[in-house]
């Protein structure tokens, strides 16, 4: 056996940079994620049979591939077919946005499904037009139901976003393989990036936990 944690020692501060630049491009995707969801939840649910059909193919294709090879085509395709040198920034936040927008559009069609049908039948009885009632009272309704659910994605983007090392982002795995090569021991690093991950999950799920207290103290 032959452990040696005081060789990363210096290393700490690059290791511990990477959560920002983690966290960042995560925060992007989930807003991109977020934002397209609502639009495809909404073409899920309305009576516009091609819109719904779009929206399922989409679902489909972005739910049933590996989020690393959407992640490999945007990087590789996006350059070979526009002549644009895209940064593995951007492509990061792309595949990520458009595939949460995937699963994140199942949560919000079932929590728009999930808002008691009285509070449409009686916003349509009052003339309420579609878009106010959608932005005005049934998305916020159904909006607190799927908190918890949203804040599942936020954690599994988290802990998904190990894998944009592939592309040579600077995240906290593309950092802890740099200094396995560095100090010719993959270890150590590995399991100091495995702690961070830890710690930024535990730290997330606690935060959830709080909003789903607040949210039930509401009801
Ligand atoms: N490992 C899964 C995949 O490769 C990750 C899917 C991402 N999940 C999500 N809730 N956005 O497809």
């Amino acid at each position: 056996m032959n452990l040696d944690f005081s060789q990363i020692v210096p290393y700490i501060p690059f290791m511990l940079k990477g959560i920002w630049v983690t966290l960042k491009f995560v925060f992007f995707s989930i807003s991109v994620g977020f934002a397209l969801g609502i639009l495809i939840a909404l073409c899920k649910i309305t009576k516009v049979r091609f819109l719904k059909w779009l929206a399922d193919a989409y679902t489909s294709i972005f739910r049933g591939t590996p989020l690393i090879l959407q992640l490999m085509i945007i990087y590789y395709a996006v350059p070979q077919l526009f002549d644009y040198d895209i940064s593995a920034f951007l492509s990061a936040i792309l595949a990520f946005g458009l595939n949460s927008a995937a699963y994140v559009s199942e949560i919000i069609r079932a929590g728009i499904l999930a808002v008691d049908r009285g509070q449409v039948e009686a916003a349509q009885a009052l003339g309420v037009p579609y878009p106010k009632m959608m932005l005005h009272i049934i998305l916020p309704q159904a909006f607190k139901n799927i908190l918890p659910a949203l804040m599942n994605e936020f954690i599994t983007l988290t802990k998904e976003s190990a894998i944009v090392s592939v592309i040579g982002y600077l995240d906290i795995m593309r950092r802890a393989q740099i200094v396995g090569s560095r100090i010719f021991h993959n270890f150590e690093p590995l399991l100091f990036a495995g702690v961070i991950y830890w710690v930024m999950v535990f730290l997330l799920t606690q935060i959830g936990k709080y909003m789903e207290r607040r949210l039930r103290q509401s009801d």
